[in-house]
């Protein structure tokens, strides 16, 4: 029976490129889309840039730009990686578009209607500089239990305490450096805890979809009952109602009748799946709405990483329900990817760039071929490893599969005029291409490609063992003189082995889909890609074998890792810090200031203020903390480099208006001293430092 199916990769941020474990996931569902389509299935595969939120719009702002551009700038370079990968999703589009604010807004008057959302005043800390509440990862301070300095909002990276940024010990804004204050504010919340909603998650999440398969992975299923208890009555839900709206200035989508309210990304960022189907229907005529009808026969699929399971295991299917939405069939729920048995780490020189890849002329589908090799159906990390890498690529896809054409081609051209021709009974050999191939199939579709893949490859022995065994080499020789008997055997050889490579491509036509492609149009001469059902019709014409896969040299791994960034920690106790472009560096303003005074600070043993004219025609006070190496009487009158552009920063003795600079040991348990810059003889307060 032929389905419809609806599937959706994550939407990625739109503040950065795709990295290698964004073309993980999407090569993981395109090769599931393409087995899907060779059934006969009728699929709608799209994506989408997610464009909301504060780190977004912040980041914009630093480098001065509007949120649009940033994003657009992103946008521009999708391309190169889909269709250098050859990931075809049907359509790709924005959350920030006119269909996702209007489907947002349309679901959350729904909920708002159905009494799913609640008002309440909270308090968070605001930063008063910039003006805006400051979400978590913008706070840092101290620990409140271990005491390390420098942790974020929400948790220790030293301790891994958790905790509210309000507990933080002198907590202060990363983005100005002013201390935050408490600041209330009414928020909306989506009632993840109303009964209705706990009811309707714990049958979603045990249901199963229309064909019988399981909703979720056993391993999601698992943590969701963490999360929402099993449904005795003595393991209620403690699930916490969920904040859905943020201030303003925020890149968001507008809450309706809530002036200065927005919808925190997470809302609308899922919405964004069906903003992306909607427009796609309309390009193609489709009818969206009859397409997603709650009681159609659509399957909803979403492709996800485990660290957003939470959003779309609880969140999303009861946003979706109570808006009277249709609700997702499966969620398909993918491990990291991981480089030699490490996470990826730009620093340490083991990120692998996807675009690198492509940029060396490294073929695409080694890397899709390597992927689906080391996937499986379940939640666990793949590690990319680069002599695994080379070996299953050179001995197994070029090796066997590529090998079994090269090989029994050339006799077919050379003595056959491209024809083929079987001796005896065929059905036995379409019997067994049958079943390899239908096994194959479905171990697509349980995304089983690992499995799918050994399988191919024991089917591509048998064939390579097969054709050694008859020998149809030392039949060829003196082939011209040979009876009609030897002749035949030898075409029939061939052409089995070859039958066995045109099923062998149709088995990896989701994985290879350009290689498959050539084979079908260029040796076999097909004019369309290939169906499932294609495998077991055994070819009777080919032309001659061109080229069709080079193997893997080691050597091109000596260029696709970033040159290996050894931390070299230098007297200073720390590493040197990340590169920066010239850009970056001419955002600091740097001056000579000269030294107009210099006092101690009552009730702090570590400042001193000075006083300091930056050729600005007024005075600036500045503190430093570098009383414990000078007096006032080492400082007076000496010219030294302020950084004149930093903002203002209120201490508590008052307010400091930039910052002079010094050098010290990382470690302020080692006491190396410190070391304020002296110009050289002749500059002059003002002069800027380039
Ligand atoms: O984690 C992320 O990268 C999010 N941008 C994923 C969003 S998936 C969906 F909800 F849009
Ligand atoms: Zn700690």
């Amino acid at each position: 029976m032929s389905r419809t199916l609806f599937v959706t990769t994550a939407l990625p941020y739109a503040n950065g490129s795709f990295h290698i474990g964004h073309i993980m996931e999407y090569i993981q569902a395109d090769i599931w889309v393409r087995s899907m389509r060779m059934s006969g299935h009728t699929v709608h595969f799209v994506g989408a840039d997610d464009v909301h939120g504060a780190p977004i719009m912040l980041k914009a702002e630093s480098e001065g730009l509007t949120p649009q551009a940033l994003v657009a700038r992103y946008a521009a370079e999708r391309p190169i990686y889909l269709n250098g990968f050859h990931i075809e999703f049907d359509h790709w589009h924005s959350t920030d578009s006119a269909e996702n604010v209007a489907l947002s807004q349309d679901i959350y008057r729904r909920l708002k209607a159905a009494g799913f959302i609640d008002t309440r005043t909270i308090e968070q800390f605001y930063d008063p500089v910039k003006g805006m509440f400051l979400p978590d990862r913008y706070i840092k301070g101290e620990c409140p239990r271990c005491h390390a300095k420098e942790q974020y909002g929400d948790s220790c990276e030293v301790c891994s305490a958790v905790y509210s940024p309000t507990e933080l010990i002198e907590p202060y804004s990363t983005l100005t450096k002013a201390t935050p204050v408490l600041k209330s504010s009414e928020h909306f919340f989506f009632r993840l805890s109303d009964p209705r909603c706990v009811e309707f998650l714990q049958s979603w999440t045990t249901g199963s979809n229309a064909n019988g398969d399981k909703r979720l992975q056993p391993e999601v299923l698992a943590k969701t009952r963490e999360w929402l208890g099993t449904g005795d009555a003595d393991s209620a839900a403690k699930l916490a109602d969920w904040d859905i709206s943020r201030d303003e200035p925020y890149f968001g989508i507008p809450i309706p009748d809530a002036p200065g309210k927005f919808f925190y990304v997470w809302l609308d960022a899922p919405v964004g799946y069906l903003a992306s189907l909607k427009a796609y229907c309309a390009k193609k005529n489709i009818d969206f709405d009859a397409l997603l009808d709650p009681e159609g026969d659509t399957e909803q699929v979403h492709f996800i990483g485990k660290d957003i399971m939470y959003f779309h295991a609880l969140f999303w299917p009861a946003t979706l329900k109570f808006s009277g939405r249709k609700t997702p069939d499966n969620l398909h729920v993918h491990g990291f990817i991981t480089v030699s048995g490490e996470k990826m780490s730009k620093s340490r020189g083991t990120g692998i760039s996807p675009l690198r890849y492509l940029q060396l002329g490294m073929n695409a589908e080694w890397m899709r071929y390597y992927i689906a090799a080391k996937l499986n159906s379940h939640v666990e990390d793949l590690d990319f490893n680069p002599d695994d890498f080379i070996a299953r690529v050179n001995s197994d896809l070029v090796g066997k599969y590529v090998n079994i054409a090269s090989r029994a081609a050339n006799f077919i051209s050379k003595h056959f005029e491209g024809k083929l021709a079987y001796l005896g009974d065929v059905q036995s050999l379409q019997d067994q291409i049958a079943l390899v191939a239908d096994q194959v199939r479905a171990d697509f579709e349980a995304r089983e490609y690992g499995r799918a893949i050994r399988r191919i490859m024991a089917h591509a022995d048998q064939i390579n063992q097969a054709f050694d065994a008859a020998q149809p080499w030392v039949m060829a020789k003196g082939i011209s003189s040979a009876d009609d008997t030897q002749k035949a055997t030898l075409q029939d050889i061939c052409s089995r082995a070859l039958a066995g490579f045109k099923a062998l491509s149709v088995m990896l036509a989701p994985v290879l889909p350009a290689l498959t492609d050539k084979v079908a149009k260029e040796l076999f001469g097909s004019s369309s890609g290939y169906l499932w059902a294609d495998a077991t019709e055994l070819p009777t014409q080919i032309s001659p074998f061109k080229h069709l896969m080079q193997r893997v040299e080691p050597t091109m791994f000596d260029d696709l890792f970033e040159p290996p960034a050894a931390p070299v920690v230098t007297p200073g106790g720390e590493a040197i810090a990340d590169t920066i472009d010239i850009k970056d560096f001419a955002k600091v303003d740097l001056r000579i200031a000269h030294i107009v005074n210099c006092e101690e600070v009552d009730g702090s043993d570590k400042l001193l203020r000075l006083t300091l004219d930056a050729g600005e025609g007024r005075h600036r006070q500045v503190f430093s903390g570098i009383k414990s190496s000078y007096t006032p009487a080492d400082l007076i009158g000496k010219l030294t480099v302020l950084v004149a552009n930093l903002a203002p920063r209120k201490m508590r003795f008052g307010v400091s208006e930039g910052m002079v600079l010094a050098a010290s040991h990382n470690d302020s348990k080692v006491d190396a001293g410190i070391y304020i810059l002296e110009p050289w003889p002749g500059a002059q307060p003002g002069m800027r430092i380039n």
